[in-house]
């Protein structure tokens, strides 16, 4: 049997993609239809809120006679705003995973008894898939992301069998050619993943509602509550949805320090992934050969240049927070410890705020550079690690206040990258041109944390599932979602 804690980092990736592709629900889509027939949004989130409920509190209950701590109590509960609601329960359902025992315990699911590692594999599977209809009924269409999907591929044919599947979900979607561990989930729960864009259906007729019915989990065989819905529908059904596929092809990017290293690489990425238009911010004047770069004159430390920025552009959909320094101290000069906050912290905030009301508009992305130092300093450049550690929490408070406004916020923990940055450490670095793909996979999979290069993987796996990420999500179903002025 597969140790719990495998199960729980299904789960928290599970949770993460869900909860990223709600921050997209507004008040203004939650009657529109989902890949769930009958189901509008608002029924559906909340809907997978019961669901996470359930696995909360059957988890919290098993862990409790074996002394476990309990999820605590007090985080937002029912409310009108469903997508707070979803946040609340996912938090309590990740407080309960991580005071869980070990796999093996027994865990009560209305009248039946399951390990709970079993609980939490079924669960993640749910959330994951639920996750991905509700990106695509936001018109978010998110792919679900690489890791999670190969390992829930590998699982989800043994759980969901000839004999189980009737009045689960509908037949596997045949995928015309190779497919992505993503597409090849969906397609295996029986959803269209890539349904052709259909001009005209965008302003789909709202769905018939059908009532969330608590505790439908009951009758769902060997799920929490797992798509029991779907077994009615047809591939067709998708296509009403008229969701569109947000990648950075229709998209309009900003990098700053565009001029050499990541940022040179990550203006060269977009280019190729078809952006429709990318602002190259440098300090120097640049010339680039592509007709779509627009450079911009971006000292992130100078206000004014900022500002001038800002009101030269009609609308982003991602800002890339690149530009950045690092230089070698002992912490004995607070002036150059001020250096570094102000193009490293300062920088990005001063930026963010520029930039926000365009990002706003478009329910964009902020993706802020940071570094793996951010966890762990290099003492050789502690005021450098300092104000990236500053920059990584202004990311993850930034992240939490902006759901509410649909704008998604990346933190990038990068680790050695051959630039000028790290001339003279005779260290493995990855290539600029790796990084900066890597960080667009990251983004255009929705996750939060993206760790693009060999070494700052090897913290991904312990990172997503560790209590400081969790204690990250739970602190942030704190913060109401209610949209804020842009
Ligand atoms: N390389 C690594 O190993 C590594 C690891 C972790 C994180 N990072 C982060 O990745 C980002 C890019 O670094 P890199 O490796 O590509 O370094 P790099 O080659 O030294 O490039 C730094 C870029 O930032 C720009 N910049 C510096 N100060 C600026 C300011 N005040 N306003 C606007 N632009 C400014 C530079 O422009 P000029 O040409 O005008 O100086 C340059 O374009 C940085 O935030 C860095 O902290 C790098």
């Amino acid at each position: 049997m597969a140790p719990l804690i495998r199960g729980r980092e299904l789960l928290e990736s599970a949770v993460s993609y869900a909860l990223a592709g709600a921050a997209l629900g507004t008040p203004q889509l939650m009657q529109r239809p989902t890949p769930c027939p009958g189901w509008d949004l608002e029924t559906l989130l909340d809907h997978v809120s019961d669901s996470i409920g359930v696995l909360a509190e059957a988890i919290t209950a098993a862990g409790a006679g074996a002394g476990a701590g309990a999820a605590r109590p007090g985080y937002p509960g029912p409310g009108r705003d469903l997508v707070v609601r979803l946040r609340g329960q996912a938090a309590r359902l990740l407080g309960a995973c991580a005071a869980a025992g070990p796999a093996e315990r027994r865990v009560a699911i209305w009248d039946r008894e399951l390990t709970a590692s079993v609980v939490a594999v079924t669960g993640a599977i749910e959330i994951t898939i639920h996750g991905w209809d509700i990106s695509f009924a936001c018109g978010g269409h998110r792919p679900v992301p690489p890791r999670l999907a190969a390992v829930l591929l590998s699982i989800a044919p043994l759980l969901i069998t000839p004999g189980t599947r009737p009045g689960l979900f509908a037949d596997p979607v045949r995928l015309p050619g190779p497919a992505s561990p993503g597409d090849q989930l969906i397609a295996f729960h029986g959803r269209q993943p890539r349904p052709p864009p259909r001009p005209g259906l965008a302003a789909a007729e709202p769905s018939p509602r059908r009532m969330p019915v608590r505790g439908d989990s009951r009758e769902s065989g060997w799920s929490i509550s797992v798509g029991r819905q779907q077994a009615a529908r047809s591939p067709q059904e998708h296509d009403r949805t008229g969701a569109t596929d947000m990648t950075i092809a229709d998209m309009t990017v900003l990098v700053t320090g565009a001029n050499r290293g990541i940022g040179q690489a990550l203006v060269t990425e977009a280019l190729s992934r078809g952006a429709k238009r990318v602002y190259a911010g440098t300090r120097q004047p640049l010339a680039h050969p592509d007709g779509r770069v627009t450079p911009l004159t971006l000292d992130v430390t100078d206000a004014a240049q900022i500002q001038a920025a800002a009101e030269s552009i009609e609308s982003l959909d991602v800002l890339i927070n690149n530009a950045g320094i690092a230089l070698f101290d002992d912490l004995s000069d607070r002036a150059v410890l001020e250096q570094h906050l102000a193009v490293n912290l300062f920088g990005p905030y001063h930026v963010i705020q520029a930039f926000l009301p365009l990002l706003t508009r478009s329910r964009g992305a902020i993706v802020n550079n940071v570094s793996t130092m951010a966890v762990a300093p290099l003492p050789l450049t502690p005021a450098y690690a300092i104000s990236k550690a500053a920059a990584f929490n202004l990311t993850q408070s930034l992240r939490a206040l902006l759901a509410g406004r649909g704008v998604r916020v990346h933190a990038v923990l990068t680790g050695p990258t051959d630039t000028g940055m790290t001339r003279g450490f005779d260290i493995p670095k990855a290539s600029p041109e790796s990084v900066a793909r890597a960080i667009f996979d990251g983004v255009d999979s929705g996750e939060e944390d993206i760790f693009p290069d060999p070494a700052s993987q090897s913290l991904a796996a312990s990172w997503r599932s560790g209590a400081v990420k969790a204690l990250e999500r739970e602190n942030a179903a704190f913060v109401a979602a209610a949209p804020a002025a842009a």
